[in-house]
């Protein structure tokens, strides 16, 4: 079986991150979003995998993946070019995949336990297409799958606005290579796209074999800054204490931190915990790193506070009022202005959030 991950998209919700970074390079938990789907597919024994790349910093997405072989696979890069749908993407990687069965994975989305079930059912029973499912609150927002009485697949639908189910389809898919025959036949949405639902839709018009699974455990498609945050948390959450830097002596630590290499914590600060700090960093004197906050390599901290937060790198912080649920992309400053007149002073790009 082979994979094929999907990187291209051009992360419109997340602006202004994605005008100069590729979203799936995004760290959660300071590891590329990109990097969990490389491994989910790996730990179910995917060692052949396609990465589809977009016009969206796909050399960035090389560098940082390269070859594959330090994820233990080996990676082959197919260009999409202009994102015209995930059905249009899949079509993309046709000479990749060939005669091979294949998972489908959206490089957004991240899973508490992986692809490891899905990949063993499929291989049992040989099903036409496996897919898997998630109950939402927001069912209108998602491609939806309606099941009949005996628990069978009745139909799929891309985002309706009047949801008859609230089954989710999550962005993992397995097919047989017969999939891109349904693909050929399938013409833009109301959106432009090719979907990948309606392809699946006509497999099952066609009464073919098509099989779902619920998802356990936790899974979040990271496509919006407070989902990024939310699968933050929940990453932060398993992570395991660790110290590579040096933590002064008047300083207070609680609960799971992960401090990495040249990193310094100096006096009168406070970690609480889950926290993980990059390498090279200085945080403190006189600071405050709060619970499910993420700080990536060479950012320097300051008589500041802050909680629930990612700052991605490279970063300069020393800020009197509390930073919280914020996510501070690289080259950053942030800092507290004394001088009159008083006020709130910004030199920001488009698409920025501020809530002050
Ligand atoms: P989306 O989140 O639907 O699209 P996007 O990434 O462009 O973001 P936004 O809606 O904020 O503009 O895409 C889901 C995943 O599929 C994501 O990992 C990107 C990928 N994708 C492609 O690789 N090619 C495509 O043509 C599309 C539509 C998505």
């Amino acid at each position: 079986m082979k994979g094929l991950i999907l990187a291209g998209g051009t992360g419109t919700r997340l602006r202004p991150l994605t005008y100069t970074a590729n979203k799936h390079l995004i760290p959660i938990a300071n590891k590329p979003i990109l990097f969990y789907g490389i491994e989910a597919l790996r730990d179910a024994g995917i060692k052949d995998i396609g990465i589809v790349l977009g016009t969206n910093d796909p050399e960035a997405v090389k560098i940082a993946v390269e070859d594959g072989s330090k994820f233990g696979i080996r990676v082959t890069y197919i260009f999409q070019g202009e994102p015209k749908g995930i059905a249009h993407a899949v079509y993309c990687a046709k000479d990749f995949i060939r005669e091979d069965d294949f998972l489908l994975y959206l490089g957004d989305n991240m899973l508490k336990r992986g692809v490891k079930n899905l990949v063993e059912d499929f291989e049992k029973t040989k099903p036409d297409a496996s897919i898997y499912l998630c109950k939402v609150k927001n069912p209108e927002m998602f491609g939806l799958v309606e099941l009949d009485e005996s628990g069978k697949i009745r139909k799929l639908v891309e985002k309706p606005k009047h949801p008859k189910s609230d089954l989710a389809l999550i962005g993992v898919y397995l097919f047989k290579p017969s999939i891109f025959k349904v693909i050929k036949t399938l013409k833009p949405s109301g959106r432009g796209e090719l979907e990948i639902t309606e392809a699946i839709d006509n497999l099952v018009k066609s009464k073919k074999n098509v099989k779902y699974r619920i998802v356990t455990g936790w899974w979040k498609d990271t496509g919006k800054p407070e989902d990024i945050l939310e699968a933050n948390r929940l990453v932060l959450d398993d992570i395991k204490p660790t110290n590579k830097g040096k933590i002064d002596e008047e300083v207070n630590m609680h609960g799971r931190v992960f401090i990495d290499k040249g990193t310094v914590i100096k006096e009168g600060s406070t970690i609480k915990g889950p926290v993980t700090i990059g390498k090279n960093c200085e945080i403190g004197p006189n600071t405050y790193i709060g619970p499910y906050t993420s700080i990536g390599n060479n950012t320097t901290i300051r008589n500041s506070e802050i909680e629930d937060s990612i700052i991605l790198g490279d970063s300069n912080i020393n800020c009197k009022k509390k930073i919280v649920g914020s996510l501070i992309g690289r080259h950053s400053i942030i800092k507290s202005y004394d001088k009159l007149p008083h006020g709130n002073r910004f030199i920001i790009g488009e698409n920025t959030t501020l809530e002050i």
